[in-house]
């Protein structure tokens, strides 16, 4: 049988399991599955590697906008991991890193930034059959979604969980630290002006604190099971 080519839009706060949830969800439809939020980390690294940033840690906003069309991002399946690739390089493992997490979200305050990424992301889930997952898919990305969850986990298990996943990539990182890192990103995100993460009035809400990863993945697709 030939599924429904909708379009399902994740949003929700950092490190609540939203990509293992998309990835888990597109690779059981076969969708395409898009980690929105690898492609301010890909503007940030760049913003970093290029000296884009002031001596106080602000964004050189005017030089940023300027630069960005020299900045091209695009995913390519690597032995089966999505890879962000900036400018032809796989930075996938560099835009994971603390250093780029401690900036990104002043990154995504920038307007230019977003209408640049909103407008890729808008064109890679054009025809339909796509999981987009981060903080303004249901509101400004895909309002027209069929299908859109809204992730919410509690702060000392998103913390605990990032520390799990960085530990893995052998990345060495305090848990202290990822908490407050993560407490910081979560107000930039939802106070800015620009598409800042609310929770759309059409979303499903899902607190996945107690749930596995096979339990939400079956949660969501009892949801959907009648769209698709
Ligand atoms: O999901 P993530 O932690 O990789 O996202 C990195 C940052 O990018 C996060 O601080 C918020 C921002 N972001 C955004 O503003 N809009 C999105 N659609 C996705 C991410």
């Amino acid at each position: 049988m030939i599924k429904k080519q909708i379009t399902i839009a994740i949003d929700g706060y950092s490190a609540c399991g939203k990509s293992t949830l998309a990835k888990d969800l597109a690779k059981k439809l076969s969708f395409i599955f898009i980690d929105s939020g690898a492609m301010y980390r890909g503007v940030a690294l760049y913003c970093l590697q290029n000296n884009l940033f002031n001596a106080d840690g602000t964004p050189k906003q005017v030089e940023i906008i300027q630069a960005l069309k020299n900045i091209t991002l695009s995913f390519q399946l690597i032995n089966d991991n999505n890879c962000l690739i900036l400018n032809g390089k796989n930075v996938e493992e560099l835009i994971r890193g603390t250093e780029v997490a401690a900036v990104v979200s002043k990154i995504a305050t920038i307007k230019e930034v977003r209408v640049k990424l909103v407008m890729k992301q808008q064109i890679m889930g054009a025809n339909g059959g796509i999981v987009m997952e981060g903080r303004d898919i249901g509101s400004v990305v895909f309002p027209k979604a069929e299908f859109k969850l809204f992730i919410t986990a509690s702060q000392e298990i998103r913390a605990q969980r990032r520390y799990l996943e960085l530990k893995s990539k052998g990345i060495e990182a305090k848990i202290n630290e990822i908490s407050s890192n993560l407490a910081e990103r979560d107000l930039m995100d939802s106070s800015r002006k620009e598409s800042p993460l609310i929770q759309v009035a059409d979303a499903i809400v899902m607190d996945n604190s107690k749930l596995t990863r096979e339990e939400q993945l079956d949660f969501v697709l009892n949801l959907i099971r009648n769209l698709v």
